[in-house]
């Protein structure tokens, strides 16, 4: 029994195309393997917040010991978070382009569960990366288009979570996007893509 983790991180509402992608795969997923279990993390109603200064000053200045108050529950609050990322053998990560990135909750997140020694570590052969044997699939949707053609040096969305999840680990990554959803025929295009989308959640 496999554990999949799924995280969104726009805004959870009918009309998200890059919603609607992750909602079919997870479906497509739980019929083809009904004993594994998928939890949601919603970044935005579980109110992720910023990196801050105790977090700062617990990991980086004082090397995890002596923690004030503050500083000790906010480092519980992300090595729970780290302890859930971890338990997952499959993420599911739902993410629209905002501002040709990401949405801020998702980058909250990621501050949030990317620790020294955690889930990355320095080694005297570089950086290396803690979260072995997991796979990762990213679900995307994009207003404009043309980023894997001249809008390219533009697109930091998909980029930039492959490159981010793979420094610490992830190698096995997938991805789908949706462009153009802010133009006219793009219902039919998430359309076209759900044969793709069963395909993806029974080889996951
Ligand atoms: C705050 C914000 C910023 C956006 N920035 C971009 C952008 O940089 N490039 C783009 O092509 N579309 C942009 N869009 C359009 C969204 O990518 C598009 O509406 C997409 O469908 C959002 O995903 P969703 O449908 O899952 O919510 C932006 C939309 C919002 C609300």
């Amino acid at each position: 029994m496999k554990k999949v983790l799924f995280i969104i991180s726009g805004l959870n509402y009918s009309g998200s195309f890059s919603l609607k992608l992750g909602n079919s795969f997870v479906d497509e997923y739980k019929k083809k393997n009904p004993k594994d279990t998928v939890e949601t993390l919603d970044l935005n109603t579980h109110k992720i917040r910023f990196y801050d200064m105790d977090d700062h000053s617990a990991v980086y200045i004082k090397g995890g010991k002596d923690l004030n108050k503050e500083e000790a529950a906010k480092s519980k609050e992300r090595n729970a978070l780290v302890d859930q990322f971890m338990s997952a053998d499959k993420i599911v990560l739902v993410a629209p382009m905002w501002n040709f990135s990401i949405p801020a909750v998702l980058k909250a997140y990621i501050d949030m569960i990317i620790i020294p020694g955690r889930t990355f570590a320095y080694t005297k052969d570089g950086v290396e990366g803690l979260v072995k044997g997991k796979k990762i699939i990213f679900f995307g949707a994009r207003g404009g288009m043309g980023y894997d053609g001249p809008m390219s040096k533009m697109e930091m969305q998909i980029k930039y979570l492959e490159n981010v999840f793979g420094f610490i680990g992830i190698k096995d990554q997938k991805s789908l996007v949706i462009e153009g959803s802010a133009m006219p025929g793009a219902d039919t295009k998430v359309n076209d893509l759900l044969p793709k989308i069963k395909e993806l959640a029974h080889n996951f």
